[in-house]
């Protein structure tokens, strides 16, 4: 249902950011986009987002193209970005103007709940912790429905208990409505908690290497075996795409970009 097809960008200041880009996500499923700094993961989103304009090819999110921002496809940056002129409810309820006030209350509520804010609808971003914040910001995205989601390292500034729980909340609301997920992340455990698949790309020129199947029943218990042999899969992938694309031998130390 979202496809991207021979996708390319090149800056302005001819920096290849991606090159030939084909991917294709089912209704619901969750694909999680890894690799390293600058291999165009951001653009790749923003391109999906429509916040930015392709070179060459195109997005459809159910045969629709994608040109501009579209009520479809909902977004989730890396620091919440919430208005601070209002409170939690009125940040989650923004992109709501459109519908009765009840309906609006109603979803915000909902949503509140299932990210565990129900009790700070009426307080302001300032006052919250960075975790909360970004749960906002999270909530904020699933109300408006989208068919889409695209989230762009969302958790990476927060420590690993607060990440934890938002794992789980997440997959909550994802349960919910089912909208396809992409998510950049440069933790391999993320990548294996969420993901149906990773997908590892490799940089100058930005492009996807290989796609690492996880297949686990959720949820998942990183002490399991299985949850060790994707993480193990996933690392192997990571590695390959680190190498120059003609080597079939590991790269020297030093000349292998580092990922994380
Ligand atoms: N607005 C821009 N103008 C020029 N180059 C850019 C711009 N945005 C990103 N780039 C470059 O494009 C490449 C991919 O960037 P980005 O998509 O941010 O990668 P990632 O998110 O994987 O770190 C990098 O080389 C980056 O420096
Ligand atoms: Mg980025």
């Amino acid at each position: 249902m979202l496809t991207v097809d021979d996708l390319s960008k090149t800056y302005a200041d001819g920096t290849r950011a991606l090159s030939s880009i084909d991917l294709s996500v089912q209704q619901g499923e969750i694909v999680a986009l890894i690799g390293g700094s600058g291999c165009g993961k951001t653009t790749l989103l923003r391109l999906i987002a429509g916040l930015d304009q392709a070179s060459q090819g195109a997005v459809q999110v159910d045969g629709e193209t994608i040109r501009a921002p579209h009520p479809s496809v909902g977004v989730v940056f890396q620091e919440p970005r919430l208005l601070p002129w209002l409170d939690v409810a009125g940040n989650v309820g923004f992109g709501l103007a459109d519908l009765p006030r009840s309906e609006r209350r109603a979803r915000v509520t909902h949503a509140l709940e299932r990210v565990g804010l129900a009790e700070h609808g009426g307080r302001w971003p300032r006052e919250l912790s960075g975790g909360q914040q970004q749960r906002v910001a999270i909530a904020r995205a699933f109300v408006a429905r989208p068919r889409v989601l695209l989230l762009d390292e969302p958790f990476s500034a927060l420590d690993a208990f607060t990440r934890k729980g938002l794992h789980e909340q997440l997959l909550d609301l994802w349960a919910e409505s089912k909208p396809t997920i992409l998510i950049v992340t440069h933790d391999v455990g993320e990548a294996v908690t969420l993901a149906d698949r990773v997908v590892v790309m490799r940089p100058r020129p930005g492009r996807l290497d290989e796609t690492v199947p996880i297949g686990l029943a959720r949820p998942r218990e990183p002490v399991a075996a299985t949850y060790e042999d994707a993480v193990r899969r996933v690392l192997a992938a990571l590695d390959h795409s680190l190498r120059p694309a003609s080597a079939n031998r590991p790269a020297a130390p030093e000349t292998r970009a580092s990922w994380w």
